[in-house]
C-alpha cells in the first residue's frame, strides 16, 4: 500500500490542503502523521478536524500538541511559540481537543514505526546526527521509522547488523530505498513550516511493498496562510518566516 507521510502541519491549512490534494491524486491508501499538528499557525482546530477525518490515518502527538493540551511545560518555548499555544488552547473545539488528547507518543506496526522526535525520546529529541541515529538504534524494531520535529527532510540508512550509516538531507523528488535488512529513519520535512530555506510544503509517499519513499515538495498559497496568521493576532514573524522556509 502507498502511504501519504507528513509532519509538522502547525495549523497551516493552506499547506495541509495542498498536500492532501496531492496525496489523493496519487491514490494513497493511508496517511502517516508524525505530530505537531497544532502550534504556530492560524487554524489549529481546522487542522485537527481535517486530519482526524482522513481514512486510515495513523498519527502521533508532538511537543506542540502536548503543550496545547497543557501536558508540557512551555517555559522553554520562545514567546512566539508560547503565544501560538495559548491561541490554540482558545480555538480548538472540545471534540478535536479530545482527539488530540488520545494520540499516542509512538506507533509500532508491522510495516513501519512512527514517532515525533526520536524513538528514545518521542516528545523532545531532534534526531539530526549519525551519532543520534546510533543511540536510537535499539529503541525501534521495524523500519522505516518515520519522524518529524526538526522540520528538515532527511534520512538515515544502515545495513544490519551495525555498519556504516548513510545519511542525507532530502531534496524534491529524492528517492529513498529501504529494503529488508536495512534500518532506516526518514523525516518527510514540515508541511506547515519548512525550515530548509524552501518555502514549499514538504511531505512524502511511502510504498510499503516496494519499500520506497519519495520526497515531494508542493507549492501552496503562502500569502493566504500569512494573512490568516496576522488576522488572528499572532506574532508577525510567524507569518514572515513562511515565505523564506525558515
Ligand atoms: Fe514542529
Ligand atoms: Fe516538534
Amino acid at each position: 500500500m502507498r502511504w501519504g507521510v507528513f509532519s509538522d502541519v502547525h495549523s497551516n491549512c493552506e499547506a495541509l490542503n495542498a498536500v492532501l490534494e496531492r496525496f489523493r491524486a496519487e491514490k494513497v491508501g493511508g496517511y502517516v502523521c508524525c505530530g505537531d499538528i497544532t502550534g504556530y499557525g492560524a487554524e489549529p482546530d481546522k487542522a485537527i478536524a481535517t486530519i482526524s477525518a482522513l481514512p486510515n490515518v495513523i498519527a502521533v502527538r508532538g511537543n506542540h500538541d502536548l503543550a496545547v493540551l497543557g501536558r508540557m511545560d512551555i517555559t522553554w518555548f520562545n514567546e512566539m511559540a508560547a503565544a501560538a499555544v495559548r491561541y490554540a488552547q482558545k480555538s480548538i473545539q472540545p471534540e478535536n481537543m479530545r482527539w488530540l488528547q488520545d494520540l499516542p507518543p509512538r506507533v509500532d506496526r508491522d510495516e513501519l514505526t512512527l514517532v515525533h522526535g526520536s524513538p528514545r525520546n518521542p516528545a523532545e529529541e531532534y534526531l539530526v546526527t549519525v551519532q543520534q541515529f546510533h543511540d536510537n538504534y535499539q529503541y525501534f524494531k521495524v523500519s522505516p521509522c518515520f519522524i518529524g520535529h526538526s522540520h528538515l527532510p532527511l534520512c538515515f540508512l544502515m545495513k544490519e547488523p551495525v555498519s556504516y550509516v548513510e545519511f542525507g538531507t532530502l531534496k524534491e523528488a529524492a528517492v529513498v530505498r529501504t529494503p529488508r535488512g536495512v534500518r532506516s529513519v526518514i523525516n518527510p520535512g514540515s508541511v506547515g513550516q519548512p525550515r530548509d530555506h524552501d518555502h514549499r510544503a514538504s511531505c512524502g509517499i511511502y510504498d510499503d511493498e516496494a519499500r520506497v519513499f519519495n520526497l515531494v515538495r508542493i507549492e501552496y498559497d503562502v500569502a493566504e496562510a500569512q494573512r490568516k496568521i496576522l488576522d488572528a493576532g499572532l506574532p508577525e514573524f510567524l507569518a514572515l518566516r513562511l515565505a523564506y522556509g525558515q
